[in-house]
């Protein structure tokens, strides 16, 4: 397994390098990532290139056996270049210029930004093609990664747009006509009228601006792509990867993912006061997003290992999280771990964010936590490399899906990623190990298929669908599925359009509630308890074709009316939750779903806040055991097994304590 850090050498005296490489070494280390911020260093004048500190600092590492990733230095152009060619900067959308002095301000689609590119790169490659202590590359820095979500508005974009446009449409009257332009006339008569969807007044085409998502999207993929080009020419026995965000969502992911060797990730637990306190479930969400990129396992390239913030300090993480972080990553399929950072700097936008050592460079207890940790990878060995996935449930996404309802959220209340969660979240509490992949995926490998708000539907995904459940699968969908084509128009069909036949139904009228109204149901199938509950955000008035009624509305004008249906197709049943509701009924519906699709939880009755998470490796289960509360727990094992990091052995029965922000790691005997 590689575990190590990320390193910024450059910011330190070269004497100590010698320091941090043994106290690397002696915690376990063996990779770094550097050099992704460092184009400055490495290219101080135009055309004049200086890899000296960076070979030493190599070497240093490698004489302690510690390998490097590099990072192509991108995401922070130099100021000799953003002054002598201040095109290279993006454009916000009130047509303003960004200045030099932050990161990841330069226009993906800049000519001028990829030529400098190609020559920083073509360099480094040139220069560390032979040298075998690198081991692979990093492109760029987490694109998209900056408060604008790496959109830019500038000439270049429009041209390209344009340009895009037409390979996506070829003909004017083919693009007005898909994107509705005699409303407001809006028609075109010459590429060169359609604008980006900068500032307005009022709001722009939806069609309009979700191709405009997908073509900034694809700005970067092809900028990516570049850089990926030179690298696996020049050097083609090194790894590439990309550092993703989660559930960040600015990027078509599955194609930024498609060209990398492996996906990395930058994961964030405790971002209190600068971002989101994310709950343990939205980490193991974040890691399942990330695993099913590729649908392989992946790397943490980035790992929280102290109190982050830029203009203030979040809360540390306690005595035991940075170990948890990192078994909860391994869990989830992480193969490689880097902690954020060596050491926390002492200057610069992020003197904050700290790393495992403080400014003064002093081992401390985050150090010796992270230490102990390397102890114990080093004496599982590869045990816990190239653990697999049961793939038995999956969630499906998409971006389109997800920059449509950026678009339009429907309802104020509703939140795409949010109603994904508390669908995820059950299957969570529960130990339900979940896939989340593509909706271009392979499906037949599920029993049980989960697609929340398919608002946009192509043919493609309904055949796809239709196969899964037509051979045994059980799927459920949810509201505002169906309802507009690839193009962002609604259909001129009954709703969920495309979906009539697999699902039973017809949605013959919807009510979208306001935040402080809630709706009335009961479940009324007979496989199911009978429960009386509520639900918010949206009812779906339903006629039921072929589909049975699991659930009806029990108040409004709406009163008796299907809410929540089934319908057998083939040898499967399609599940249709045309609502909200509470997580009480939601809970009811996924048990019945989960047993009807015979899919079994990875270990029954356990405390609830320790998260169980089920690999496979050569016929062997292993189960792990994370505690992210700050109690101790117990929990009673059903079969008889090893224990990995406490190396013991427990028998059927037994119970098996776990303390607070405790790890166990068990395969069963
Ligand atoms: C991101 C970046 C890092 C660093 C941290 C902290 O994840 O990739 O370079 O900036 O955030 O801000
Ligand atoms: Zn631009």
């Amino acid at each position: 397994m590689y575990f190590g850090c990320d390193y910024y050498p450059e910011h330190w005296p070269e004497e100590r390098w010698e320091k941090d490489a043994r106290m690397m070494k002696e915690a376990g280390f063996n990779v770094v990532r550097m050099a992704e911020f460092a184009w400055a260093k490495l290219e101080p004048k135009e055309g004049q290139f200086d890899f000296n500190w960076l070979d030493k600092a190599i070497e240093i590492l490698a004489q302690y056996n510690i390998k490097t990733v590099l990072g192509t230095p991108t995401a922070t152009p130099p100021a000799w270049l953003a002054t002598k060619h201040p095109v290279i900067l993006r454009v916000n959308k009130w047509g303003i210029r960004t200045s030099f002095g932050g990161r990841r301000a330069y226009c993906p689609n800049s000519r001028i930004y990829r030529t400098y590119s190609e020559k920083i790169v073509s360099k480094m490659a040139e220069h560390y093609k032979d040298n075998e202590n690198v081991i692979g590359w990093q492109i760029d820095n987490e694109f998209g990664g900056d408060r604008e979500k790496g959109l830019c508005y500038c000439e270049q974009c429009a041209a390209q747009f344009r340009q895009w446009l037409k390979g996506k449409y070829e003909t004017l009257d083919k693009l007005n006509q898909e994107w509705g332009t005699v409303f407001w006339s809006q028609t075109y008569t010459e590429w060169e009228q359609i604008p980006l969807p900068r500032g307005l007044e009022t709001a722009h085409n939806p069609s309009l601006l979700l191709d405009y998502r997908r073509f900034i999207s694809d700005s970067y993929i092809s900028y990516q792509k570049l850089q990926i080009d030179i690298l696996r020419r020049i050097c083609p026995h090194k790894f590439i990867t990309h550092n993703f965000m989660g559930l960040f969502n600015a990027i078509d992911y599955y194609k930024l993912a498609e060209p990398l060797d492996f996906v990395a990730w930058d994961n964030y637990p405790n971002l209190r006061f600068t971002g989101e306190n994310k709950s343990s479930v939205k980490v193991s969400l974040s890691h399942d997003v990330m695993r099913g990129l590729k649908e392989k396992n992946f790397w943490v390239m980035e790992e929280q290992s102290g109190p982050s913030g830029w203009q203030c300090v979040d809360p540390s993480p306690h005595p035991g999280e940075i170990r948890l972080w990192t078994y909860q990553a391994i869990a989830h399929g992480a193969e490689g771990i880097l902690y954020f950072r060596w050491r926390t700097s002492r200057f610069g936008t992020e003197q904050f964010w700290h790393g495992i050592l403080d400014p003064s460079g002093t081992s401390r207890r985050r150090y010796e936590e992270i230490k102990k940790i390397g102890q114990e990878l080093k004496r599982l060995g590869d045990k816990l490399m190239g653990l697999e996935f049961p793939r038995e449930v999956a969630m499906l996404t998409s971006y389109d899906e997800q920059w449509a309802f950026e678009i339009q959220p429907n309802n104020p209340k509703f939140n795409y990623q949010e109603h994904f969660a508390s669908y995820y979240q059950l299957l969570h509490a529960w130990n339900v190990p979940v896939d989340v992949i593509s909706i271009q995926g392979d499906l037949s490998k599920y029993k049980l298929l989960i697609a929340p708000a398919l608002f946009l539907i192509n043919n493609e995904l309904v055949h796809n669908l239709k196969e899964f459940v037509k051979k045994g699968g059980i799927l459920i969908v949810t509201f505002r599925s169906g309802i507009k084509n690839w193009n962002n128009v609604v259909f001129d069909q009954p709703l969920p359009a495309k979906l009539n036949d697999l699902l039973g139904i017809e949605v013959v009228e919807y009510n979208s509630l306001s935040s402080m109204q809630k709706g009335k149901l009961e479940l009324i199938y007979p496989e199911i308890e009978p429960l009386k509950g509520e639900c918010d955000t949206w009812c779906d008035i339903i006629k039921c074709r072929e589909a049975e009624i699991v659930g009806r509305y029990t108040e409004s004008y709406y009163k008796n009316e299907a809410c929540i249906t089934i319908n057998r197709f083939g040898q499967g049943s399609a599940i249709y939750i045309g609502t909200n509701p509470s997580p009480e009924i939601k809970k009811c519906l996924l048990r019945w779903a989960i047993e009807k699709s015979g899919v079994k939880p990875s270990f029954q009755a356990d405390p609830e806040d320790i998260e169980v998470v089920l690999r496979r490796k050569e016929g062997k289960d292993y189960l792990f055991f994370l505690n992210h509360s700050e109690k101790s727990h117990q929990v009673k094992l059903d079969q008889s097994c090893v224990e990995l990091l406490e190396r013991r052995e427990y028998s059927k029965d037994s119970i098996m304590a776990i303390e607070p922000k405790g790890v166990r790691i068990i395969y069963r005997i």
